[in-house]
């Protein structure tokens, strides 16, 4: 029996800071509209030349230093990301050239806004069947390059960032077993592709597609399907939502969490919410939020940590985390 510990957390956000004033200048749009409809106030934007890759080795590099670690100590990286820099290699095989971790094998997920916690689950497994022993798994994507810029409808709603976590395989006997990942619970329907998706074909692609979205189907869907994934990582692992220290959403809209706060009675104040700082980073929404919270203190070692995500596919998705 082997589970994976968080050993180390770290994020990044390109560092050009788009205010919702500022999108009202070239968009259809108002600052009071974004804020109600979304709790969205601002989002970080890739500067010229940037890509997922250097998005997701910066969190990578930060990650790394915080479980005090070095990329040679990595067996195995995975990047859930929809945004990759080519449809192939791996944008995973970028990163691992870019910190130099020279002995991990590397791959991507996509499971658009849930990759994360997919990304999550996958190196999971790899860590407790002893096929690797140290992992990062990162969540990163730069929506700004696939979003249309004239659709008002979608463009105020996603930022670009990366958030990363190393996390270490431990076996039974070790003192931090009791910490870690306890269970993840991944969740598809495929049937509803064309609720959220981004309008090319991959291999007959001159132009890259544009993100399309029904964001009210979307938002009727997510509260019922989130709900399916928070309840099912309750009654697995025999626990309430008093036993959890602080839920970690994905940050697509306030009003979905403020939803999904008032279903289950959570108070706000456990739940971790930086869509008003970085807006939907997609797959990097969790491990960002992460990343906030531990590194204020609200997050600590033994803490009970709930993650959830719902996204394009559709896919949705939980997780239990001992920090
Ligand atoms: O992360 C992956 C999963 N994604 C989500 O979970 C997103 C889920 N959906 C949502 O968060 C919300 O549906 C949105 C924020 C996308 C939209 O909010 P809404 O309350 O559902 O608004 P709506 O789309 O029904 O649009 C209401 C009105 C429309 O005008 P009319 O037809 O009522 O005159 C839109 O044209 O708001 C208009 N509108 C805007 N107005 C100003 C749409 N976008 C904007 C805008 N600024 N940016």
């Amino acid at each position: 029996m082997r589970r994976s510990v968080v050993r180390g957390v770290g994020g990044y956000l390109p560092p050009k800071r788009v205010t919702n004033a500022d999108l009202a200048k070239s968009m259809d749009t108002t600052d009071e509209w974004i804020v109600e409809r979304t709790g969205m106030k601002q989002r970080h934007l890739l500067a010229e030349g940037q890509n997922t890759s250097d998005l997701a080795a910066e969190a990578a590099n930060i990650a790394l230093k915080n479980a005090n670690i070095t990329a040679d100590d990595i067996d195995l990286i995975v990047v859930a990301t929809a945004t990759p820099d080519h449809p192939f290699p791996a944008t995973a095989a970028r990163v691992q050239a870019k910190i130099g971790a020279k002995k991990a094998f590397a791959f991507d997920v996509n499971a658009v806004c849930s990759g994360f916690v997919y990304a999550l689950s996958v190196a999971d497994q790899f860590l407790k069947t002893g096929q690797a022993t140290r992992a990062l798994v990162i969540g990163a994507d730069a929506m700004s390059k696939i979003v249309d810029w004239n659709d008002r409808g979608t463009a105020v709603l996603f930022g670009d960032g990366a958030g990363a976590l190393v996390l270490e395989g431990v076996d039974a006997t070790h003192p931090d077993f009791e910490r870690g990942v306890h269970s993840t619970h991944l969740f598809s329907d495929g049937c509803h592709y064309d609720l959220l998706y981004v309008d090319t074909i991959a291999a007959s692609a001159k132009q890259p597609g544009h993100v399309r979205m029904q964001g009210r189907e979307i938002f009727k869907s997510a509260i019922k399907l989130i709900g399916e994934a928070v309840e099912k990582v309750l009654a697995h692992n025999a626990i309430t939502i008093e036993d959890i220290d602080w839920f970690v959403p994905h940050q697509a809209n306030l009003r979905i969490i403020e939803g999904i706060s008032t279903h289950f009675n959570i108070p706000m104040e456990k739940m971790v919410v930086t869509v008003d700082q970085h807006s939907n980073t997609s797959a990097a929404t969790i491990p960002l939020a992460l990343w906030e919270a531990a590194r204020d203190g609200r997050i600590q070692p033994g803490h009970r940590v709930v993650l959830e995500a719902m996204g394009g596919g559709l896919t949705w998705g939980s997780a239990l985390v001992v920090w």
